[in-house]
């Protein structure tokens, strides 16, 4: 670019705002409301107005609309969801002061839960209205239903590798997810994906729960064949347009629902804002409200739950001013229904990682049945639900982010040793079976693939034909769960064998069918029935406490800290030795003060510098000057500009150079305040031999009263950050040795280069 071009361009474009353009937050869609079209998440001038009219124990009117003009969701919700014991009531209590008793620590979650039930959607949304999101995270760690808080996981990969499968469902067992979703790229793998995911959870830790996503007929098989224990592919909507291109109604989904519930499968829904405005029939309506429909027929479903949060929609609420607020919001409003709630943070949400995180937060900190309706528990590129808003290369921040607030995420940190002992074993299990139930065979090598492997990309090709022509027999024929049990029994996997049986087992006793059933860590369900949420403030309700908290501590990357001072202790130097008290200088020299535990205590600098070869650099920086210098070792302070200032005293130029154990060093002149200087050199990691000889040149011509030129020294700004509890420590042992005396003079036997 010549200088012309440069200046025009200068005047017309700023360099900031070309560089935040590139940053990801400018990736996304930004867009205005436009009501019309259903891109507005609240407050849509064509939300009706919340009112109920009640005939003979029939509903009338409900918001705003006469029953004769009901369609078939106002219809359900009518007549199978609301309460209408509690409707007069709740319909009579001002949105505002519902509201209130959401967030007010004194009124029991039954209370809030009775009248939301009273409450038709223009009613629920009109209480949201008053909330801001901090109000609502309180109203939804009062009112989620189970107490202890969970995550699902979604486990799939690019090329529906059986052992990947099984090693990626053991590890996400390991890490604590409660609920485990597979998916399949081709449909005809379903039977074979669930297969594998199944085994894979079962070795990883007995009683995670299963699903695989396909159409539902044939997710009904899978269940039947006892390969799955959950499903949650039963979407709903808030208009009867977008119900009826899905060529359902509230009516076929009950019935869907009860078929999967009669066979002890665990049911939950799926909604989600923006799903209406996709599919080209909001009706004008919010978001926000049409989600509040859909809430009301889930309940009106005899469903025990929903995920929702948006789900595979939510970029469409995050093009919008407040979208992330209602994802929250409608969280909260199935939580309130008293429906278990698998809130979202599934599909990618952003590009940005600071907007991805900051949206988390909103169910992360109150905590909700499944903080993800889908973590992905294998890189993005691998997860055919569509990305993955937080992805395995995310556990160890996840992690962190626990630890960090004392909250409960679901997740626990594992070891790599742990790790690779799970997925191997789930991969030979897998293996086994395919070679007992005659499927193509597994081979050692794909088995230790499997093992180590980080993604699919790591994984050696399969005969894809042939392995469909075995799901297809597999789905067709007679081997079941139970075939699965005897091959992993044969073969010895008898832990694996155990608790696939016992899924099975539960499956027939059905006790987690309860609402928001999961199995803790000894096949106990955990439900809202025997885990209630008793959350009424700070004190009470989920705390993360005793083994969980010490569990969430314990991230491999946390060292001892006592671990960090071992590199600066060193054998005490020989050559520098205390010859008496420090006196007062006369000549035109340099004072080098070091620390109480210079050389002796200490040995070496943060940056692992040799305390003998940084005196040697300082002496031979003031030797080419043509002064000399003078050692003293300061007793009283480990204070950097304390040792410099007695430096500067005691010299005769008044000219000093203080310098920590640590390295961190200031060039002091007599007279100046002590927090004054000539110059500092505060960021110890950053100083090198070189640096502290241009120190000690620079003293010496300040002592000659001569001008200097500051040396230049790079500022890391990460340094404190990486670097900040060995600094602490090094401090800490630094300031070990002060003693109430005063400096010693210090004989360094050293001979400058000729
Ligand atoms: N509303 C309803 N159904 C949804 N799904 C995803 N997002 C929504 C939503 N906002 C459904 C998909 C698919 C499964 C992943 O969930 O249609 O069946
Ligand atoms: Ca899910």
């Amino acid at each position: 670019m010549d200088i012309i071009e440069h200046q025009e361009k200068s005047m017309t474009t700023s360099r900031r705002f070309a560089l935040l353009a590139e940053r990801e937050i400018n990736k996304e869609t930004y867009v205005e409301p436009w009501a019309e079209a259903g891109l507005i998440v609240v407050d849509s001038p064509h939300d009706p107005q919340p009112s109920l009219c009640m005939e003979g124990g029939l509903v009338v009117e409900m918001d705003g609309k006469a029953r004769a003009d009901f369609d078939a969701i106002d219809l359900f919700i009518a007549d199978h969801s609301l309460d209408l014991e509690a409707a007069p009531e709740a319909m009579s209590i001002p949105s505002r002061q519902l509201a209130h008793m959401l967030v007010d620590i004194n009124v029991p979650a039954a209370t809030m839960r009775r009248l939301a039930g009273g409450c038709t959607p223009a009613k629920l949304t009109d209480i949201i209205r008053h909330m801001n999101v901090l109000e609502m995270m309180m109203g939804l760690a009062k009112m989620r239903i189970r107490r202890t808080p969970a995550n699902q996981a979604h486990v799939t990969n690019w090329r529906e590798h059986p052992a990947l499968l099984a090693a990626d469902a053991a590890e996400a067992g390991l890490r604590g997810f409660a609920e485990v979703e597979t998916t399949v790229r081709v449909a005809r793998n379903a039977p074979f994906n669930a297969l594998a995911v199944l085994v894979g959870t079962q070795t990883g830790r007995g009683g995670v729960l299963t699903q695989c996503a396909v159409e539902e007929a044939l997710g009904l098989r899978l269940a039947m064949k006892g390969l799955t224990t959950y499903a949650e592919t039963l979407s709903v909507y808030g208009t009867e347009r977008t119900f009826v291109d899905g060529d359902d109604t509230p009516w076929s989904k009950a019935f869907l629902a009860a078929a999967y519930a009669s066979r002890g499968v665990k049911v939950r829904f799926t909604s989600g804002t923006g799903s209406e405005a996709l599919m080209g029939n909001a009706e004008g309506c919010s978001m926000l409200y049409l989600e509040a429909r859909c809430v009301h027929v889930v309940r009106g479903a005899g469903s025990q739950g929903v995920q929702n949060g948006s789900i595979s929609c939510i970029a469409l609420p995050e093009s919008l001013p407040g979208g992330v607020r209602a994802v929250c919001a409608e969280n909260l409003l199935a939580s309130m229904l008293g429906l278990e709630v698998a809130s979202g943070n599934d599909a990618l949400a952003s590009h940005s990682a600071i907007r991805k995180t900051a949206k988390l937060m909103l169910q992360f900190i109150p905590g909700t049945d499944f903080i993800f309706s889908g973590y992905s528990a294998v890189p993005r590129r691998d997860n055919l639900f569509g990305g993955g808003n937080f992805d395995a290369e995310d556990f160890d921040d996840y992690n962190v982010l626990q630890r960090d607030m004392q909250v409960d995420g679901g997740l626990r940190p594992v070891t790599e040793e742990e790790t690779l002992a799970i997925r191997r074993e789930a991969a030979q299990a897998i293996q086994a079976i395919y070679a007992e139930l005659g499927f193509p065979p597994i081979t050692d090598a794909e088995v230790e693939a499997a093992t180590i492997a980080h993604s699919s990309d790591d994984m050696p090709e399969r005969d894809l034909v042939a392995d469909l022509a075995a799901a297809d027999g597999f789905l067709a024929g007679d081997q079941n769960m139970i075939s699965v049990v005897q091959a992993l029994q044969k073969r010895g996997f008898t832990k694996t064998a155990q608790n696939v049986l016992e899924m099975g087992r539960q499956r027939v006793a059905g006790d987690y069918l309860q609402p928001s059933a999961i199995f803790d860590r000894h096949f106990h369900v955990q439900s809202a029935l025997n885990d209630v949420n008793d959350y009424a403030g700070p004190g009470t309700g989920y705390r993360v406490e005793n083994g969980r908290w010490e569990e969430i501590q314990r991230i491999p990357q946390a060292k001892s800290p006592r671990e960090f001072v071992a590199d600066q202790i060193g054998t005490p130097m020989e050559k520098l030795v205390e010859v008496g008290p420090a006196k007062q200088g006369t000549r035109q020299e340099v004072i080098v003060a070091v620390g109480p535990a210079f050389g002796k205590e200490m040995t070496r600098t943060i940056n692992g510098l040799e305390h003998e070869a940084v005196l040697a650099a300082i002496l031979t920086g003031v030797a080419k000057e043509g002064l000399v210098a003078r050692i003293v070792k300061v007793k009283h302070s480990s204070d950097c500009a304390a040792i410099g200032q007695v430096g500067s005293d005691l010299s005769g130029s008044g000219i000093g150079i203080g310098i920590q154990s640590r390295g961190t060093a200031v060039i002091h002149k007599k007279g100046l305040a002590r927090l004054n200087n000539l110059e500092l050199f505060p960021q110890s990691p950053a100083l090198t031999l070189e640096t502290y000889e241009a120190i000690g040149r620079n003293a010496a011509r300040y002592a000659k009263s001569e001008a200097a030129r500051p040396i230049g020294v790079k500022i890391d700004n990460w340094a404190r950050l990486k670097l900040i509890v060995k600094t602490a420590l090094l401090h800490r042992r630094e300031t070990e040795q002060i003693r109430d005396e005063p400096p010693t003079e210090l004989f360094f036997d050293w001979e400058p280069d000729a």
